[in-house]
């Protein structure tokens, strides 16, 4: 007898005509790297998240690398991050020639669970990469005490958070 199949989706895009259209003119206008689309991308996506800048990139892997290595984390380093994640964070942390620290993630959320991060902390911890995962946000307080406390860089992970918020901020504005 076979198993039935069911499809239970994790996310739904919420994609329509709107978005079709207004990526066939950018398609058509010549304009597929950069271009005034792009500029008022970053400039609304950054009004949503309430911070100074966003800057657009063609895929959350390359966001995260260019966050790390912007802020010179290289060899020698660590991060603290989760293994509770897709592989990118990670993959973003090596890339730099950085070492990820895995620590343990909290039984009820499944996100950074703030004592196992401040107990990994070493003298060469370089800063915090929590991940918001399935649009929730981790404990920013405790974990944003404590990377003021060890001042720690702090790199949100929301690529699957965004548009979440906690206490009224939205994920990606607490780094
Ligand atoms: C938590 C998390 N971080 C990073 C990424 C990497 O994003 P991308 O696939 O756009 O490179 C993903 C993608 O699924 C993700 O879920």
């Amino acid at each position: 007898m076979s198993t039935p199949q069911i499809r239970i989706p994790i996310t739904r895009p919420a994609v329509g005509r709107e978005e079709a259209d207004a990526a066939a003119e950018a398609i058509m206008s010549g304009a597929l790297a950069q271009g005034p689309r792009v500029a008022e991308f970053e400039r609304r996506f950054a009004e949503m998240v309430g911070v100074k800048h966003a800057i657009a990139v063609a895929n959350g892997t390359l966001a995260e690398e260019a966050i790390i290595q912007g802020l010179g984390i290289k060899a020698g380093d660590e991060v603290i991050t989760v293994g509770h994640t897709f592989s990118a964070t990670a993959a973003s942390i090596l890339r730099a020639g950085a070492t990820p620290r895995f620590v343990d993630i909290d039984p009820v959320t499944w996100l950074m669970d703030p004592a196992a991060a401040a107990a990994a902390i070493t003298p060469k911890t370089k800063a915090l990469m929590p991940v918001h995962l399935f649009g929730l946000i981790a404990d920013m307080n405790a974990l944003g005490a404590l990377a003021t406390k060890h001042n720690l860089d702090m790199i949100e992970d929301a690529c699957q958070a965004v548009g979440a918020t906690q206490n009224g901020k939205q994920a990606g504005s607490f780094g």
